[in-house]
Parts: structure tokens; sequence; C-alpha cells
């Protein structure tokens, strides 16, 4: 049955799609196309659902998921409106921008109205434009570089050592950071130096794949190393690995994180065997109860090598992290680079540098934060037993009773939501079973519908 109102909407009730995202999908098409214009006033939630026949939670979902896109302006107690700026414009909303500085596109939600809750990738729709206008312009007035350094822009690597001794409590100076493109990167780059054709390589086990398909891009065998709820088990380590890759922030994707006596003895264990540490300091900017701990690092700056990014803080669209490692290895490291001719571009640096020293990036994460709380408690309110992991990060895992795994993406993707099974983070015979669902991406609102879906799927929830 179909329902329609001088706006153009109409909602389809035998569509798999949920109706609340199809009433936002035409409301976001009618701004696009101008049909609804700049300021104009939206019906109220209880009117429009009325019209349209359907639940007010209908028209509040849809209308929340636009205020969150930055479509919908709300004049508190007055009502809803289009916002400024927005009609018209194919490209979306530039959230806190002049409608004059519409270069760098807003990120849209899915244009087949899918929820995707799978891991891996963070929120960009509301970062300052105004501030990332001005690192493009101080960036844009430097001159070029004609040998770009392998270490990175001496500025950058000044604020990186001061951005890790504040938020990660590591004793580093500009001299130990080198300046990558992301974790991605800096992983290939330890790689190439330290493995080789037959090196054994730890990787945790459930863990993240990238580290995995890098390690054996570079010829090295793959070691998988089980993890329980605290991170890496250490008493289960072999004492012939090269390397070990780990999240002892946040164990991705599982999500413990490491306590202060498995961080001693694991180092004990890398000095013991002479094996390498790679710390994937991933997610550590994302917590949301108590401080994080300080970085494995600092404990002991022989053994370890830090990685982190701006890939979660920022975007991955940028493609800047950092390698920490002490002076011999960091050399080492460089002198690979070069060899590689592998860089990071010096204008994008210059203009992270820029936002790093007028503390845009802190305001940005401080924002981001609150969000990603937000999101990761509605999880926790709609799943709350099967939730895994601590309060951090942008991911959580989910365990799901073993009756209801087969089957259960397919039929949550018929149901309009995108999730990733645990499956695909082993890398031999699944150990763990449930599901990854990242929430840095979608809006609260689809957080909410997408828990509702899985917890339809998934019943009778054992305890909630
Ligand atoms: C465990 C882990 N580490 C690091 C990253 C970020 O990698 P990069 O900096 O290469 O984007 C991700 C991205 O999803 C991740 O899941």
């Amino acid at each position: 049955m179909r329902a329609h109102i001088d706006l153009p909407l109409v909602v389809d009730r035998s569509s798999p799609v949920p109706l609340a995202v199809q009433v936002g999908g035409q409301l976001r098409e009618a701004m696009r196309t101008g049909a609804l214009k700049d300021g104009e006033r939206l019906p109220s939630t209880r009117g429009l659902a009325a019209l349209l026949g359907v639940s007010r939670t209908v028209v509040t979902d849809a209308y929340q998921q636009l205020y969150a896109e930055g479509w919908l302006d709300g004049r508190h107690g007055s009502g809803t409106y289009v916002a400024e700026g927005t009609s018209g414009h194919p490209e979306g909303p530039a959230v806190g921008a002049v409608p004059a500085a519409r270069t760098v596109p807003a990120s849209r939600p899915r244009p087949d109205g899918l929820i995707d809750l799978r891991p891996g990738r963070p929120w960009v729709h509301d970062h300052d434009r105004a501030a990332w206008r001005r690192a493009w312009r101080s960036a844009g007035d430097l001159p070029l570089d004609d040998a770009p350094d392998p270490y990175g822009r001496p500025e950058l690597r000044e604020l990186l050592a001061e951005h890790l001794r504040r938020a990660r409590a590591v004793p580093v100076g500009a001299g130990d950071v080198m300046v990558t493109r992301g974790t991605g990167n800096g992983l290939d780059l330890i790689a190439a130096t330290l493995l080789g054709p037959g090196a054994r390589a730890g990787v945790e086990e459930p863990g993240y794949r990238k580290a995995r398909t890098v390690f054996a891009g570079r010829g090295a065998q793959i070691v998988p190393c089980p993890v329980d709820d605290q991170g890496v088990i250490v008493e289960a380590l072999p004492d012939d690995l090269r390397v070990l890759y780990t999240t002892p922030a946040h164990q991705y994707p599982v999500g413990g994180r490491l306590p202060i006596p498995r961080r001693e003895r694991l180092l004990a264990w890398a000095r013991r065997t002479g094996a390498m540490i790679v710390e994937d300091d991933y997610d550590a900017e994302f917590r949301y109860d108590v401080a994080p701990l300080p970085a494995l690092y600092g404990l002991d700056p022989a053994r370890v090598v830090l990685l982190g990014t701006l890939s979660k803080s920022l975007s991955p669209d940028v493609g800047v992290g950092w390698l920490v490692a002490a002076g011999p290895l960091l050399d080492r490291v460089a002198r690979r680079r070069e060899e590689l001719t592998d860089r990071t571009p010096g204008p994008v640096q210059a203009a992270v540098a820029t936002m790093l020293a007028r503390g845009d990036l802190d305001r940005h994460l401080r924002r981001t934060r609150l969000e990603y709380a937000r999101r990761r408690a509605a999880i926790v309110e709609a799943l709350g037993p099967l939730v895994h992991g601590d309060t951090a990060g942008l991911h959580v895992m989910i365990e799901v009773p073993a009756a209801a795994l087969p089957g259960l993406v397919e039929r949550a993707r018929e149901r309009g939501v995108l999730l990733d099974a645990t499956d695909r983070h082993h890398h031999g015979p699944p150990r763990v079973h449930g599901l990854v669902l990242g929430y840095g991406s979608v809006s609260l609102a689809d957080v909410r519908r997408g828990c509702e879906v899985i917890r339809e799927l998934i019943s009778p929830v054992p305890g909630a």
C-alpha cells in the first residue's frame, strides 16, 4: 500500500528497505534536487507520520539521520527546517562551511540506503572545513622540496613527538619519529626492513587481516598468535618469531586492553627471544571511560616499533601516520624507504602540521569522541550481554549464539544492514564466533536501527 502527501514522498511497505530509510532518502533527494528549498519548514514528526500512515519513530529516525548529515536545522521549539546552503547541491551539505566552499564533497550515506555496520571507517562528515582550507592555504604557500626527506618534514615530526609525549606518555623526540602514509605503510616499511622470505611473523589471531597481507607480501611466513579478552596470550607465543604484530591499546577485533603485567611479560619474551614487537596503537585516541594506558613503546624502545595513524582520528583519505623506533632501527627503515622510493607527500605533511599546531585536530577529536561514545553506548544498550571489549574505539565484537550464525550476514543484508563476521579476521580456523560491528561511519539513528535488526535476527538474545 502506498501513501501520498504534497511533499513528493511515498512509503512502500512491501520493500525490504526500512521505512525510515525510505522517508529519509526521499527527503534527501528532494533537498538535493531543490524540490525542498533552503529554510523551508518540514512537517512536524507527528503530522508527517499521520500523513504517511507510519509510526512517529519512523519519521523521527529519518529526521535524526538528516540532522546528523547536516541537511536539516532544528530551531529549538520552533520546528525543523532545511539547512541553509543545502538545497540544490547534489554533493550534499557542507557542515560548518560557507556555501561558496563546496570544493570538498561531503561524504554521503550509501546511495543504496543500506546501513553499513562493517568496521574500518571513521565519521568524516563533520570535520571543520574552515580549518581544513586554512591548513591547505598555508601548505600551498610553501616552496616545493627537490629532495623529500625519508623521515618526513621536521616540523611535523616535532609536532607528532609532542602529541605522543602528551597523549601516549612515550618519551620521544622528533628524531625517533618518521612520518608515514598510515599504519599500512608503516607495516610495509617494517616488513621490508626486518622480514624476508621465510621469516616468521606473528600476528594476533583473530587479528588485523591487512597486517597478515602486508607481511606475507614481503615473503614472511604468518604465525597466528591467539588472543583472549585481554589481548595477546604471551605464554602461547613461540620463541622463533622475527616480529610480532599486536594491538595492545584496543585489540582488533576482540577489543581487550593488554593489562600491565601482561605487557611486562610480553617485553620479557621479546628480550629473551630477540623478536621485535610491532605495536599498532590503533584506536588509542578513542577511550570513553578511563584514560588509555601509556604505549608499550615507552616501556622498552629497543624492542618495540610504534605505529599510529590519522586514518581514524581524521580520515584515511589524508594518508598520514607515524612510525616510532629507537635510533638505529629508524635509520635502517629510512635507508630502506629511500631504496623503495617510498615517501609521504610534503604538502600533505605541511597541511597536517598546521592542523596539529593550531589545535584543530584536538578539537576534532573531542567532538568525534563524544559522538562515537554515544553510538557505542547505543550498541551496548541494544545487545549488552553479547558485547566484548573495552569502552573504546570504533568497533565492538559481539558474540553470536552458534545457531544464529549461519546465513546471518546474508539475512541482515536482505533487511538493509551490512555486517562483518569474525571468520574473516582469522588466519586459521575461526576461534571466535560472532560479528565485528563498526560504528564509525553510521549515524546514531542507523546504529540503533542496525542493532534492532541484529536483535531480531539472533533472538532470543540471552539476558537482553
Ligand atoms: C587494526 C587497524 N590498524 C590500523 C588501521 C588504519 O590503517 P591505515 O593507517 O593504513 O589506514 C586500521 C583501519 O581500519 C585497523 O583496523
